[in-house]
């Protein structure tokens, strides 16, 4: 076909990108985790919220910023309308949904983290440019880091966690779900509305009409979990139920996301194995089989940052490099975080 034929679209979807391969991408702008990245559309993938380092720790920002796909660039967008980590994210319709998060806490004695719930809501059109209150989550269902699906004109929130203090980071099993065509929250049956144990830092996927809560770990970073829990949104009353076939690898904060009926699943933290705390592993669970299988470990291992696919490549913008409140040591300093601006794709 002429090249005078093919859409800028066309162009994209067909460049190279040689089957489990890592691609480097152009840096973040600035090193970053703890955010949330998802796609507009087919050309622009947006980083939401997380903690960067102003001086010399790192801070929690409403900073997001847009990246094309085409062009390989970054650019600034309007800031969130407030400061949040951990934030629940998703698209539908091409607008971006913010449902709560984590947010900075009153300031503890020692000076130490303390982030605590938010469920602030807002939408942003980017027609309009403009970020737009929405009912805020009912009250007690407040909370970040919750596993997210779209399923048609719904977003579906899985577990999450309420805090996080160096020593105390809970994890809870509630479900809610919004509306985004009546812009209020649904209660769930009951059956729906927890999943079988208490998770943050899983992978969320909604892949069909099955939703997917993937891996993830309870309290304590070394908590990590193998578990797949699944619901049919079609058949709710039904409630969650557990795959018989766990990861390979248990691991939490992870990211992923799925492409055709594959999820993919990067990298995270808690492992013992390693100085750093972190995994590189990049395991693919098959819908349609139930079967795990283990591809090309990362390049770059990271936990904390969020994955999101468009075509054939899976996105994983930033992240951290280590394990978060561990002491590692390198170059002869001892570090207790090490944030990421590192920018690869997987290639499915
Ligand atoms: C990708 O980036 C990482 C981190 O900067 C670097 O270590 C690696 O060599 C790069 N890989 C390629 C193929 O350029
Ligand atoms: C995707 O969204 C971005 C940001 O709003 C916009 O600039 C771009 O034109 C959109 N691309 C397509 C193909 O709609
Ligand atoms: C939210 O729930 C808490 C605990 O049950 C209660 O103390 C508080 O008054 C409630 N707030 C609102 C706005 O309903
Ligand atoms: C979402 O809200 C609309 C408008 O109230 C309603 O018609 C629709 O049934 C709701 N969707 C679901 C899945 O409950
Ligand atoms: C798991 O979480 C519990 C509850 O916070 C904590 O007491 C325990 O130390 C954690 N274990 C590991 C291995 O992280
Ligand atoms: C991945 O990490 C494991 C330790 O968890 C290590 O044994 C292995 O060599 C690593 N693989 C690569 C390709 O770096
Ligand atoms: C590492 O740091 C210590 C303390 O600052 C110093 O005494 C030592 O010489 C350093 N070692 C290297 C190899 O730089
Ligand atoms: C973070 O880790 C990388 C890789 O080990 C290292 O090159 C870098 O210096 C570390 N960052 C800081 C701030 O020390």
């Amino acid at each position: 076909m002429p090249l005078a034929l093919l859409s800028l679209f066309d162009i994209v979807k067909s460049q190279a990108c040689t089957p489990n391969t890592w691609l480097n991408l152009t840096a973040l702008p600035a090193p970053r985790q703890e955010h949330s990245t998802v796609a507009i559309n087919d050309t622009t993938i947006a980083i939401v919220g997380g903690i960067i380092p102003i001086g010399d720790a790192p801070e929690t920002t409403d900073i997001m910023q847009f990246y094309d796909i085409s062009s390989d660039t970054w650019l600034n967008a309007t800031p969130a309308p407030y400061k949040v980590n951990n934030p629940n994210v998703a698209v539908v319709e091409g607008k971006i949904y913010l449902l709560g998060g984590l947010i900075d806490g009153p300031e503890l004695p020692d000076g130490s983290t303390n982030w605590v719930a938010s469920g602030e809501c807002y939408v942003y059109d980017p027609t309009a440019d403009v970020w737009t209150a929405l009912e805020p989550m009912p009250n007690g269902t407040e909370r970040g880091s919750a596993h997210s699906g779209v399923h048609g004109e719904m977003i579906y929130l899985a577990g999450g966690a309420t805090m996080l203090q160096n020593l105390y980071q809970d994890s809870v099993t509630m479900v809610t779900a919004f509306n985004t065509t009546s812009g209020s929250w649904q209660r769930l049956p009951p059956a729906a509305a927890g999943i079988p144990a208490s998770r943050r830092g899983g992978v969320g996927s909604i892949v069909g009409d099955t939703f997917y809560v993937i891996g993830g770990r309870w309290f304590g970073q070394l908590n990590v979990t193998s578990t797949v829990f699944m619901l049919h949104l079609n058949d709710q009353a039904a409630g969650w139920k557990t795959s018989p076939d766990h990861m390979p690898v248990p691991r939490g904060g992870l990211s992923g996301d799925v492409v055709g009926s594959i999820v993919y699943t990067f990298g995270g933290e808690g492992n013992p194995n390693t100085l750093t705390g972190v995994f590189n592993e990049t395991e693919a669970f098959d819908t349609t089989t139930q079967q795990w299988t283990k591809l090309v470990p990362m390049a770059v291992p990271r936990q904390g940052t969020h994955a999101v696919a468009v075509g054939n490549k899976v996105y994983i913008p930033g992240g951290g490099l280590q394990q978060d409140g561990k002491s590692v040591v390198v170059n002869n300093v001892t570090l207790y975080e090490n944030l990421s601006s590192h920018f690869d794709a997987y290639c499915v």
